[in-house]
């Protein structure tokens, strides 16, 4: 099984929680291997509907593994691209997955630590969580965790961050769009996941999967007929659907669909 991140299933919520405190859960090739799988695993599920990504320890994420990142250096081109390519995939996959995601963050996320927060649908934080793109400070680029990055907060704030490596609060955080709710402590944050969660299990299975390629679709696009045939066809299918016509039928009869629990 895993030995660096624990993975349980309850009640519809997938929770994948990294587990390497003692490296603050930087990512080496096994991390992101497991969360990998793990993301995979959650993804098929019929079980999950929701999954949640938390952490260990002190840290959420301390971003790459530097002891990896360094031997990395060493390998033939080929396998150093490889290795890369392994978290860039990691990163698309939990971006991409049909289900939505909710970051839960307590401490410092650095690097791909705010990248892991960034590919998330939600992400809350307590207010001691600390944020910072350090890779340049280390000689380095924040280059697979760019486009999760700057889609959750813009260009304008990802050229002042990746650019400075400055240490950033959660205040600041959330003030960017990086985090959408912060809260006082490790309580409150379990609290205010449960009330997205309970949000997110209202709503059908299908039609979340749907809108999160909705936004991918049509995010940053111009309002070009494709588009807009792009949208129309989407709702076609969707109303059509066995989903879309209980989800209806079920407001008009004034009863929960059947993807809720009953009672
Ligand atoms: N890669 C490898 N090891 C890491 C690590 C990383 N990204 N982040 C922390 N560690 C290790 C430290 O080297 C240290 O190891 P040691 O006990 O063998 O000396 C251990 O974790 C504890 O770290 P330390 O810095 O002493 O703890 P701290 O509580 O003072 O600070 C952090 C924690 C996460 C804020 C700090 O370690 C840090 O800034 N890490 C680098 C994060 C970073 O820049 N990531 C982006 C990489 S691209």
């Amino acid at each position: 099984m895993y030995t660096n991140i624990i993975t349980e299933i309850d009640l519809g919520v997938g929770i994948i929680t990294l587990n390497r405190p003692e490296r603050h859960n930087a990512f080496d090739a096994a991390l992101i291997g497991e969360l990998s799988a793990a993301i995979d695993l959650m993804a098929a599920e019929p079980a999950v509907r929701v999954l949640v990504i938390s952490s260990t320890g002190k840290s959420f994420c301390a971003g790459a593994d530097l002891n990896w990142m360094k031997s990395a250096a060493g390998y033939s081109s080929e396998e150093n691209l490889r290795d890369a390519r392994g978290l860039a995939e990691m990163l698309r996959r939990l971006a991409q997955c049909p289900k939505p995601t909710i970051a839960r963050v307590q401490g410092p996320a650095y690097g791909g630590g705010v990248g892991l927060v960034a590919c998330c649908d939600v992400a809350i934080a307590t207010f001691d969580a600390q944020f910072s793109l350090t890779e340049v400070r280390l000689g380095l680029i924040p280059a697979v965790i760019s486009p999760h990055v700057i889609a959750a907060i813009g260009e304008r704030y990802a050229r002042r961050y990746m650019l400075t490596a400055e240490r950033f609060s959660a205040a600041e955080a959330y003030r960017i769009g990086l985090i959408h709710e912060l809260v006082t402590d490790d309580a409150a944050l379990d609290e205010a996941v449960g009330e997205i969660v309970d949000a997110l299990l209202k709503n059908g299975p299908g039609a979340l999967a749907e809108c999160k390629e909705l936004i991918a679709a049509v995010a940053w696009k111009p309002l070009s007929p494709d588009v807009i045939e792009d949208t129309a066809q989407r709702i076609t299918r969707l109303r059509a659907s066995a989903e879309g016509r209980e989800g209806m039928t079920a407001f008009l009869e004034k009863r929960k669909p059947r993807w809720i629990a009953q009672g």
